[in-house]
């Protein structure tokens, strides 16, 4: 897209009162939306993909963030977003020189109620919410769907195609469904470690 067709879809984040940094590149035409009590921040230097070919792997959808109710979106400097949902209704942090890859799902509620009743009657009042952070110079391999309250490391890496649940410490590769630690980039071999959230170090490699 040209610099002067990403002119429109920025003024609408500017209206919309997204904050958003330097050099902010926009393929294609995302789907951003900050609902009036919500927030969303978007360092500098971020590129977004939405334009089925602007990233090679083939995007299925445009990239689609949403901060809504209450929640926080807060993308941090040199992010790369390709055909993503961002969709926050607590907490959603992504740390500097992360990558999404392409046609990621990141969520940190499950859009329906849990209860049956309540999901039945299409009531949405109690849905549960847990915050999503990511840390610093992720790489989320293509089509993962990063579920809520999962916590990750700096410099880990997300295997494609991997659904992602739980807390996992910095420097490792986590891949599968149920997503797990398959290499420690710090110790090779070692698939355990305790950090203060993890305690017990299950699912951690910190
Ligand atoms: C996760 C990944 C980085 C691992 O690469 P690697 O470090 O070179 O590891 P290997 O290919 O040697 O695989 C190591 C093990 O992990 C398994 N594995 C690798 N990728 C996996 C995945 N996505 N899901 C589940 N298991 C995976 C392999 O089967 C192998 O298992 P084994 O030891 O039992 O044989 C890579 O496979 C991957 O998924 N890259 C993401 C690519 C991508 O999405 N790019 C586009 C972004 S837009």
């Amino acid at each position: 897209m040209s610099k002067v067709n990403s002119y429109l879809p920025r003024l609408g984040l500017k209206l919309n009162g997204v904050k958003y940094g330097k050099k902010l590149k926009l393929g294609g035409w995302p789907f951003i939306f900050r609902f009036p009590q919500a927030s969303m921040e978007i360092g500098d230097d971020c590129a977004v993909n939405s334009n089925f070919i602007s990233n090679l792997i083939g995007l299925y959808q445009r990239t689609i963030i949403i901060a809504r109710g209450r929640g926080k979106v807060r993308i941090g400097n040199h992010v790369g977003i390709s055909g993503s949902t961002i969709y926050a209704r607590e907490l959603i942090e992504i740390g500097d020189d992360t990558v999404v890859g392409a046609n990621c799902k990141i969520f940190d509620n499950d859009f329906h109620s849990l209860n049956p009743d309540e999901r039945r009657r299409d009531v949405y009042d109690h849905l549960v919410t847990r915050p999503v952070r990511i840390g610093r110079n992720v790489f989320i391999g293509c089509n993962s769907i990063i579920l809520k309250g999962t916590v990750i490391g700096d410099n880990c890496v997300i295997g494609a195609g991997s659904v992602v649940h739980g807390t996992f410490g910095p420097n490792c590769t986590i891949a599968g469904n149920p997503a797990r630690v398959i290499k420690n980039h710090e110790s090779a071999g070692k698939k355990t470690g305790k950090t203060k959230e993890n305690p017990e170090g299950r699912e951690c490699c910190g």
